[in-house]
């Protein structure tokens, strides 16, 4: 402490480069304080920073050190660290002069970087921009922020609300079990009786007020048993294929978005704590305008003009439907074992060609094969599950196990009702397969086709939740839907860098890379991916970390035959 004061008043008035001269450990009352990075101007992107506690300081005990309750105390404490560095944060001269900042999180509990255990101490990783008038040091300002306001922040942590924190704990321990559960009972998706699904609105992810709590009907409700004895009852989704129907703005969408993130952990109050869906969950849509490399898309597109090759199907610019079927092949190649799809965001001849279409466009003129002619043949012979929200095409009715119907936001089992219609209206529609459903290929990633560098340096940037600056590329997440903060969008960035550096060997697949970073992230939390404790990171999932690799335009594979 004395020392950053005396630092402190040597740099006064000097020009902002001085600041250098802090970087280091100081020790303080309750806390440690490190000071990694150091900005070049007040301007530029903050100062990084650590506060340090020694665990028993925190008073957590022991039993919330192992997982999945760390993750938990890391999210809750993380919270409680950003409601302290609001209360500080102020201007304090030019440019980002007294901002006190710490990575803020959503609504999903994610392993992050902002808090972390690391050595028997539990660091907060904040965001400071150091004080100056113009490009020269204010040092009293300075002052200020070290000796009255980070203390306050480490203050506000120091008392944060036990209670509050063993609801985090309780929820994501339930969250846990619940899943554990579910994949026993062949369960792929749980919604509790009560949940709220909709949010407060298409920007704020918190949940709407008065929204009408979901009620699961009869047919399809299950029961499991929690940590501590209760029971919670709920509509369990089975294997298979399931339709979700009903009348537009009844809540069909809403349903299956739950779902979607069903494979987070939510915070408790959000209403979706105990939506749980199987970890291999994926959302499929259209995607227009993608960059597809190599990709065996033959199972629904069987030729395209001019004789493009569809088992090796690449383009800089995919139509709809191509590019919706090459989204499901990666996927499945990234191990999907559920997919979501919402006829919002499909594309309609991907879905489905009637009767009447098949009548006027012959066969021949038609490449694609209709992912309703897929769809049990994905559960029957690769045990894929389709979860898929149809309101508009009665045709589906033939492949469904199940039908759920949305009304009013409340959820019926339709499915003797439209096993009825189907008796009595049967579809003249022909089923258009050729040849069986075969995932023949897989795909080799070359590693020089990868480069995060911009001129010398690597430089990879989230710019926002949906995009990568990768070297000189961008990578477009916009149609990956189950990203939900911009850390985990800047942490596939980084996994893709650490994928080409540490395992692509022009022999791994695309599954063994991601399949290899994602064992990693597990056993070393996303931390691992950091570089001098300077990024703001939250742990992706495999499934998305391919998502990225598979949209870098610049990617290049080998495709051989699968053993
Ligand atoms: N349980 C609920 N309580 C209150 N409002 C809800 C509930 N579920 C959904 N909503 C709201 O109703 C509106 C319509 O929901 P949603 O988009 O899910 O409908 P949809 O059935 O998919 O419609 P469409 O067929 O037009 O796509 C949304 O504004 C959503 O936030
Ligand atoms: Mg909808």
């Amino acid at each position: 402490m004395e020392n950053l004061k005396k630092i402190l008043t040597r740099i006064d008035g000097k020009g902002y480069p001085a600041y250098k001269d802090l970087k280091g450990f100081y020790r303080f009352p309750d806390f440690s304080l490190i000071i990694d990075r150091v900005q070049g101007d007040p301007f530029a992107s903050p100062t990084r920073i650590r506060i340090v506690f020694d665990t028993e300081k925190l008073g957590i005990p022991d039993e919330f050190l192992k997982s999945p309750e760390k993750m938990a105390v890391c999210d809750y404490l993380g919270r409680v660290a950003y409601e302290g560095t609001k209360r500080v944060s102020r201007i304090r001269g030019s440019g980002k002069s007294g901002l006190i900042t710490i990575q803020k999180n959503g609504q999903e509990i994610l392993d992050r970087t902002n808090v972390v255990f690391r050595n028997g101490k539990i660091e907060f990783r904040l965001q400071i921009g150091l004080p100056a008038r113009g490009r020269r040091i204010t040092g009293r300002e300075a002052q200020d922020m070290f000796f009255s306001d980070i203390p306050r922040v480490a203050r506000h942590i120091l008392g944060y609300d036990k209670e509050k924190l063993n609801t985090w704990v309780v929820t994501i321990k339930n969250y846990h079990i619940i899943k554990e559960e579910i994949e026993k009972m062949g369960i792929v998706a749980f919604i509790p009786d009560g949940a709220i699904l909709p949010r407060r609105t298409g920007v704020d992810d918190r949940p709407l007020e008065d929204a009408v709590p979901f009620r699961s009907p009869e047919s399809l409700r299950v029961e499991i048993r929690l940590s501590h004895g209760e029971t919670i009852s709920g509509m369990g989704i089975l294997e298979g294929v399931t339709l979700i129907t009903g009348g537009g703005y009844h809540g069909k969408s809403t349903l299956l978005r739950a779902i979607e993130r069903g494979v987070y952990p939510h915070i408790p109050g959000d209403g979706r704590e105990y939506v749980v869906t199987i970890d291999t969950a994926v959302k499929i849509r259209a995607e227009d305008g993608r960059r597809v490399e190599k990709v065996d898309i033959s199972p629904f597109i069987s030729y395209l003009p001019y004789g493009k090759n569809t088992e090796e199907f690449s383009t800089d610019n995919a139509s709809g439907s191509t590019s919706q079927a090459a989204n499901i092949m990666e996927f499945i190649e990234l191990g999907a074992k559920l997919l979501l799809l919402d006829e919002d965001t499909c594309a309609t001849n991907f879905m489905i060609r009637d009767e009447r279409m098949q009548e006027l466009i012959a066969k021949e003129n038609e490449p694609i094969t209709p992912f309703i002619d897929r769809v049990r043949e994905l559960y029957e012979n690769l045990g894929i599950s389709t979860i898929l929200v149809m309101g508009g095409a009665g045709d589906y009715l033939d492949v469904a196990d199940r039908v759920i119907m949305m009304k009013e936001f409340i959820p019926y089992d339709v499915s003797e009702r439209a096993r009825e219609i189907i008796r009595i209206h049967p579809t003249r529609r022909k089923i258009e397969t050729s040849k069986d459903l075969r995932i023949s290929k897989c795909r080799i990633p070359l590693p020089d086709s990868i480069d995060p560098s911009r001129g010398r340096k690597v430089k990879i940037k989230a710019r926002d939740i949906d995009e990568i600056g990768f070297g000189r590329e961008t990578i477009d997440l916009s149609c990956v839907e189950q990203i939900v903060e911009t850390a985990q969008t800047k942490a596939i960035g980084m996994a893709i860098y650490r994928m080409r550096e540490d395992v692509m060997d022009g022999k791994k697949t695309i599954r063994e890379c991601v399949d290899w970073i994602e064992e990693r992230l597990k056993q070393s939390g996303v931390d691992f991916l950091n570089k001098g404790f300077s990024l703001d990171l939250s742990r992706p999932r495999g499934i998305e970390i391919g998502a990225g690799l598979n949209r870098l335009r610049t990617l290049k594979v080998k495709s051989t035959i699968k053993t």
